[in-house]
């Protein structure tokens, strides 16, 4: 595991962005792993600026987002569809067709989860898969405690996950109870994996997900096996990680 030290927010999110901008620039046709939430913003800020400038293009690039509510359709200004629209997709030469994030609003459980694992399949699996990190070590909606075996599938999200997301609601019971996500086992075939937590809020899980035993109950413990990750942090995120 490659461990790169930032300053600051901006800096690791800087650092990061270099890491998907050079998977597309060496393969303009790479399928990206993609994830939600406050530590992504910057990356993408990052990204959308650098294409801006004409240094990158999307055009041919595949995205697989890791997760989405469940029963939210696409268009809910909360749905990580929306969410990947505002910060990236909508800011860059995305082709439409080449998105896949699971569909929140369809209640066939097996028929999502069983798609969506085809649909990587297809794809030729994942060549970089970006990952934020939860203070219980969820990675996607992995809760701890779940199988490690486990593809795309639907989870209940624990107390902690839905205190965390109401910030982007209206109010805690506005959160949906249910998300789509993909499993471990998706996560770990893909062939690089890069992981960025900014903040000392992340410090501790940190410590326990790469210092601590591979377990189930911190989700993000598997990655110490993955044969090609990268965890980028900035200061006090890895501040216990000596
Ligand atoms: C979202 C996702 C989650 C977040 C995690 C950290 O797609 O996969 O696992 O990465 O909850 O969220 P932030 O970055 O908001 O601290």
């Amino acid at each position: 595991m490659k461990i790169i030290r930032a300053r600051d927010y901006r800096d690791m999110s800087r650092k990061a962005a270099n890491i998907v901008s050079a998977q597309i620039i060496m393969k303009p046709n790479a399928v990206l792993g993609l994830a939600t939430g406050g530590t992504m913003e910057g990356i993408y800020d990052q990204l959308v600026e650098w294409y801006g400038k004409g240094d990158l293009d999307f055009s041919e690039v595949t995205t697989v987002n890791l997760d989405e509510y469940r029963d939210l359709a696409g268009d809910h200004p909360q749905s990580y569809m929306t969410y990947m629209r505002v910060h990236l997709f909508d800011r860059v030469n995305m082709d439409p067709a080449r998105i896949h994030i699971p569909d929140g609003a369809d209640p066939d459980e097996a028929k999502v989860c069983r798609e969506y694992e085809e649909s990587i399949r297809r794809l030729g699996g994942i060549d970089l898969q970006l990952l934020g990190i939860g203070t219980d070590g969820h990675i996607g909606f992995n809760e701890p405690g779940g199988a490690f075996e486990m593809e795309t599938h639907s989870v209940e999200l624990t107390d902690s996950t839905i205190d965390a997301n109401a910030r982007f609601f209206a109010c805690r019971d506005d959160v949906p109870r249910r998300a789509y996500t993909m499993g471990i086992k998706s996560i770990m075939q893909a062939h690089k994996v890069l992981l960025a937590a900014s903040g000392k809020n992340k410090a501790e899980i940190l410590r326990r997900a790469f210092l601590g035993p591979v377990t189930p109950e911190v989700p993000a413990s598997i990655l110490q096996m993955h044969p090609d990750m990268t965890l980028v942090g900035d200061e006090e995120a890895l501040s216990l990680l000596e």
